[in-house]
């Protein structure tokens, strides 16, 4: 079973200045609920109970979020108002939350590192709030951890991608285990135009072997001068077994105007209304 989940979330979320100049980009809320939220929501469905959240500076509203707030609970306590604050209420009660800071932003592989002392020797999931995943019947999460159990191995979910859009995410190449199942045989971080090796893009939802950590001490930085996770599965890859997993459901890349606004739109007519 795997009962940790790591939130990368110290980045600058620069796409959304000046929004995220003093706000956390994992706290802008699809209507009324900030993404992070979301993303803890599908770990504690897949039955994690540790939530282990990397943070930066000027990101202490992500703390407050995962704690009580006494003076608010105690005025709006026994009216109708009191039923918004369910979710977070059973959040809260249902999983633990620990923090580390990621002091200098070198990349998503750096953040993933940083967490090393709070994940330990064991195998985790970890989700990039920005990527918001939805599917009614099991989150993504769930199904990925259903694959762990079997494979017992590194797996990243996949999303096929319009060829004009590789550029902007890491690609895998890989051999068909079954219809949505991959090993994953290379990948790229964000190939340049006409190089990826297919369409097939890593979205937010990976599940990782604690030996990725080892890898990621000696992963030198890669692509921006940022240390890339996907050099480090990479590695992972041609030296074990690293799978590439087409997901179920329905994706929304929040870290960007237009996919935030396209989430926004889907969750107020699905969920909301
Ligand atoms: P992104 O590149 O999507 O996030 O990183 P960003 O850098 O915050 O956004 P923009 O591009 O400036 O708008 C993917 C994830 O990795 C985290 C981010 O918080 C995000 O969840 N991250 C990235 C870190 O935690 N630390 C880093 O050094 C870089």
């Amino acid at each position: 079973m795997i009962k940790k989940c790591l939130f990368p979330a110290a980045g600058y979320g620069t796409r959304f200045l000046p929004a995220t100049k003093s706000m956390p980009k994992e706290m802008m809320p699809i209507v009324n609920k900030p993404l992070i939220e979301y993303g803890v929501d599908e770990a504690i469905q897949a039955g994690m109970t540790d939530m282990c959240i990397v943070t930066g500076r000027g990101k202490h509203s992500l703390m407050d979020h995962f704690d009580k707030n006494y003076e608010l609970e105690h005025q709006i306590s026994g009216t109708s108002k009191e039923a918004l604050l369910d979710n977070i209420r059973e959040v809260i009660d249902s999983a633990n939350f620990t923090y580390i800071r990621q002091r200098e932003m070198k990349g998503l592989g750096h953040a993933i590192l940083t967490g090393k002392h709070l994940v330990g020797d064991e195998p985790f999931a970890v989700v990039l709030a920005d990527d918001l995943c939805i599917n009614k019947e099991q989150g993504v999460l769930a199904q990925m951890a259903a694959l762990y159990k079997q494979f017992r191995c590194s797996i990243v979910a996949v999303e096929e991608v319009p060829a004009d859009e590789t550029h902007k995410y890491g690609v895998i190449a890989g051999e068909s285990l079954t219809d949505n199942l991959m090993r994953v045989t290379d990948m790229v971080e964000k190939p340049e135009q006409g190089t990826a090796p297919s369409n097939l893009a890593i979205i937010g939802r990976y599940i990782l072997t604690p030996d990725i950590f080892d890898i990621l001490e000696n992963t030198e930085p890669g692509k921006g001068g940022e240390v890339q996770i996907t050099d480090a599965l990479l590695e992972q890859a041609k030296n074990g077994c690293v799978l590439a997993y087409k997901f179920k459901g329905t994706r929304f890349d929040c870290g960007s105007v237009e996919g935030f606004i396209e989430a926004t739109n889907y969750c107020y007519e699905n969920i909301y209304k």
